[in-house]
Formats: structure tokens, C-alpha cells, sequence
């Protein structure tokens, strides 16, 4: 059996800094209402024309995390590629970065797992490099929330959190065991599948039905439909069980870990996971305040920034977790 580290990361954000302030004068919201229920500040919106897309701007951050690894986009053996919100219904990102990266051909697939899509991707491609079949895989988390949110009152509750931005990991088999990731553990619950959703367009919800129906309020298929209170509960339980089940199953405990990286869900899901495990604002990397909710793309960009600010050490203990749509959840342990 081989073992997986990340050998390279990278992340893209687009330029236009969208503030609390900026949204409050779209709809009726505040500084004070935002910051105190979630701690974000500002977040990044694609704007019109500048070229952005979701399958775009995971290419950006994936030629960063190639370079950094120092592995040629020929050597690629598989794609996989994280979204809710992809360009098209389909096919998938992952083929369009195959095109635009110009690799001649590889596999490429698109993981819809949502706030938890990163740590699916991150296990679907160290199962792949475990077993021997690939040696290296590009993992990108991308979203392009702002193309699809309500920016009116109505839409307040769910808009005001989530932003754009992109994420990338280019995994490689180790030379060292014991060295990369020693863990995934992932888990979904249908049951709450419509608590954190988007009905449509589907072929449930098909385009000239939905103006036909003329839905109005909390009904409006084509647009995001959070519980936000039966998410946050839920979120603060399946954070502590996941990574646990993470630790236990390394024979770890809380007082290995070094850096905790959690989905950058709401500032408070994270402040409470780190009371809960009586961790340090250092053992904790948050970076909501600047970005949002950027859903599968929070925890590779989080990653990489950790990276980049000298917050990540040779040996340490990362546990990576995140709570999600589905609802669907998980973690990641790694010896960097
Ligand atoms: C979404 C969330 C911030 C809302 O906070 P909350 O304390 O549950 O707030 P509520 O939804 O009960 O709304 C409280 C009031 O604020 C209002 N409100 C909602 N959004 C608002 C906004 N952006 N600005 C101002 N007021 C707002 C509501 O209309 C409500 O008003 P009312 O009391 O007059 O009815 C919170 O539930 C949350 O963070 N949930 C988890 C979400 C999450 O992490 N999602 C991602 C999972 S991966």
C-alpha cells in the first residue's frame, strides 16, 4: 500500500472585495448582523466580464499548486474536481480544466458532496494513489456562489454568507511512510437532504415549469434554501464526531493536533469546535472573515494560505474537517 502527501497547493480569489457594507445597500442587512451570527467582513464576487467561472478560476489556482510542486501537467494522472456550482449542469469542471491545462488526456471526475466536497475529492483521490493506480492527482475545490444567490431581502439569510474562490492540491504517492494523509473518514444523512439545497434547475424542476409556477418566497427553487438553525446544530455535532473518528482512528488525541482546519462554514460552528477540543487560537486556522462561505473551496484555500503564512511545519498533525449539504460530512488526518 502507497501513501498520499500534498505535494503542492494554490489558491484564486477574484479581485472585487464585496463588504458587509456594499451588501447592505442591496438589501436590508448589516456590519453588525453579519459579523455577529457568521464573523465574516467581506467576501469575493466574480465580476461580469472579468473572465472568471468556477471551472476557470480552480485552473488558476491549480497551475499555482502544480508549480509549487514542481510537477508538469503531463504528469497527472486524474482529475478531481469539487463544486456545487459548476459552469454547466454538465458536463463537469473537471473536463474543462483537463482542456485548459492542455493535458492530452486523463480521467476527470466531479465530486458533488458540497461544503465536504474538498475531504471527498482529497479521500477519492488517495484511494486512487493508496492502490497504486495513479501516482499523481489534481484535487481543486472551486465555487461561483455570487453567479447564483439571492442579492435581495429575501434572500438575506443565506446570500450575506457564501462567496467565490477557488483551491487546488496536487497529491503525489510519499517516499516517506508516514508521511501525508493517514486518514479520510466521510459520511452523508439524506434524510436532511433539502435542509441545505437547491432544487433547480433540475429535471424535477425544469426552467419553463418554475416560471409557470411563478414561486415566490422560501419556494423559489433556483435559489439556495438554508435551515440555518438546524444546520449550525447539526454542524457542531458531526465537526466533534468526524474528527474523533479521525484521531481514534490514528490512535491520536486531541493534544497531537498542530493545526486545525476546519470548513469555513460561519466563524461560531469553528469557535465552537475549537472550545469543545480546548484548542488554541494558534492550533485554529480561520479565514472566513475575508473570503466567507466559499463551500468546497474554503478548506483548500484555508490550506494554502496556512501554507503560505508559515503556520504549517514538517511533521505536523493537520486534521482537516468540514459539514455540509447532504448533509454529508468528514475529516482528514495528515502528517505534512
Ligand atoms: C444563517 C445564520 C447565520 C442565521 O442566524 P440565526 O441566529 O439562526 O438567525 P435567524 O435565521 O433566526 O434570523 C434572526 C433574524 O435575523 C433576520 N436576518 C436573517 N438574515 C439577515 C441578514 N443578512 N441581515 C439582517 N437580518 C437578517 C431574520 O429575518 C430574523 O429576523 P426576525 O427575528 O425578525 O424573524 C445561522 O443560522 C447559521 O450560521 N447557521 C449555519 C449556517 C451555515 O453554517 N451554513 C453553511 C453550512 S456548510
Amino acid at each position: 500500500m502507497y501513501q498520499t502527501k500534498i505535494a503542492g497547493l494554490g489558491k484564486y480569489v477574484p479581485e472585487n472585495i464585496v463588504t458587509n457594507d456594499d451588501l447592505s445597500k442591496k438589501m436590508d442587512t448589516n456590519d453588525e448582523w453579519i459579523t455577529e451570527r457568521t464573523g465574516i467582513k467581506e467576501r469575493r464576487h466574480i465580476k461580469k466580464g472579468d473572465g472568471n467561472s468556477t471551472a476557470v478560476m480552480g485552473v488558476k489556482a491549480a497551475k499555482i499548486a502544480l508549480e509549487r510542486a514542481a510537477i508538469s501537467k503531463d504528469d497527472i494522472d486524474l482529475i478531481v474536481f469539487a463544486t456545487l456550482s459548476p459552469d454547466y449542469y454538465f458536463p463537469g469542471c473537471g473536463v474543462q480544466v483537463q482542456e485548459m491545462l492542455e493535458i492530452d488526456t486523463c480521467p476527470a471526475l466531479d465530486v458533488r458532496n458540497q461544503c465536504s466536497g474538498f475531504i471527498y475529492a482529497l479521500s477519492v483521490a488517495d484511494q486512487f494513489i493508496k492502490t497504486g493506480m495513479y501516482k499523481n492527482v489534481l484535487v481543486i475545490g472551486s465555487e461561483n456562489h455570487s453567479g447564483g444567490l439571492d442579492f435581495t431581502t429575501r434572500g438575506r439569510s443565506v446570500s450575506v454568507i457564501f462567496g467565490d474562490g477557488a483551491g487546488a492540491a496536487v497529491l503525489t504517492r510519499s517516499d516517506h511512510n508516514g508521511q501525508g494523509i493517514l486518514s479520510t473518514h466521510l459520511h452523508s444523512e439524506g434524510k436532511h437532504a433539502l435542509e441545505l439545497s437547491l432544487k433547480g434547475p433540475s429535471t424535477n424542476y425544469w426552467v419553463p415549469e418554475i416560471i409557470a409556477d411563478n414561486p415566490q418566497g422560501d419556494d423559489i427553487p433556483y435559489y439556495p434554501y438554508m435551515n440555518g438553525q438546524f444546520v449550525f446544530k447539526n454542524a457542531i455535532q458531526r465537526f466533534s464526531e468526524v474528527i474523533n473518528e479521525g484521531l481514534q482512528a490514528n490512535g491520536l488525541d486531541v493534544d497531537n493536533i498542530d493545526m486545525l482546519i476546519p470548513h469555513q462554514a460561519n466563524l461560531r460552528i469553528s469557535q465552537f469546535v475549537q472550545h469543545k477540543f480546548k484548542l488554541s487560537d494558534d492550533q485554529v486556522y480561520n479565514n472566513i472573515q475575508k473570503y466567507g462561505n466559499t463551500t468546497a473551496a474554503s478548506i483548500p484555500i484555508a490550506l494554502t494560505e496556512a501554507w503560505e503564512n508559515g503556520k504549517i511545519e514538517d511533521g505536523d498533525i493537520l486534521v482537516l474537517a468540514a459539514f455540509g449539504s447532504g448533509f454529508t460530512w468528514g475529516s482528514a488526518i495528515i502528517r505534512w
